[in-house]
């Protein structure tokens, strides 16, 4: 696992390459296996292999075109009036959607939607909102880009490791490892 997380990096470039159905049923199965608070489960997905919806997904805000040539999208919506702390449940969901990608040798970017804006009149949640015919009462927090890697980057070294950032025992105490 730690292995796996030093491997892990954002890939926003995408192989011309079907993901099989084995591996987007893997990923439903792993994002439906999040915990969650009180294991309320307040979260939601939609599984997007269309490349036309997934085209104009990728027009939801600046920055989240790379979407356009994902084989895959998995949008995270949250319900509010089941969990106060649909947030938090959703963004480990995301996480573990993002994790398990690198498992199946896939790679997956998370795209930003919640507190996000499409242009100056429409948010970015509400955008999608229309494209999926997302019900009001469900928020989009995110929607995970997904494919095979069509880049390589550097894993992550022993310098990216920010040991400064943890503290032993009292805050301002140097963990020393
Ligand atoms: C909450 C969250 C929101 C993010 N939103 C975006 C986004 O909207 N667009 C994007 O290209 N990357 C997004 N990312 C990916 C980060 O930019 C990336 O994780 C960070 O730069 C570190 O790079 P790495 O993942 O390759 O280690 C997001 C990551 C997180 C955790």
């Amino acid at each position: 696992m730690l292995d796996l997380l030093k491997r892990r990096r954002s890939i926003r470039k995408y192989a011309n390459k079907e993901i099989e159905k084995e591996k987007v049923l893997k990923l439903v199965q792993g994002a439906l296996l999040s915990p969650s608070s009180r294991n309320l489960r307040p979260w939601e997905f939609v599984v997007v292999e269309d490349k036309a919806i997934l085209e104009k997904l990728s027009h939801s805000k600046p920055g989240g075109g790379f979407l356009k040539n994902a084989e895959l999208g998995i949008v995270i919506l949250g319900n509010p009036e089941i969990s106060d702390v649909w947030i938090e449940d959703t963004s480990i969901a995301s996480s573990i959607i993002h994790l398990l990608s690198y498992d199946l040798g896939l790679g997956s970017c998370w795209i930003q939607i919640r507190e996000r804006n499409h242009d100056d009149s429409t948010s970015a949640e509400e955008y999608v909102r229309q494209i999926l015919g997302i019900p009001e009462h469900l928020k989009v927090l995110s929607i995970l880009a997904l494919g095979y890697p069509d880049e390589i980057k550097p894993a992550n070294s022993e310098e990216d490791l920010h040991y400064e950032k943890v503290h032993l025992n009292n805050y301002g105490s140097k963990f020393v490892k």
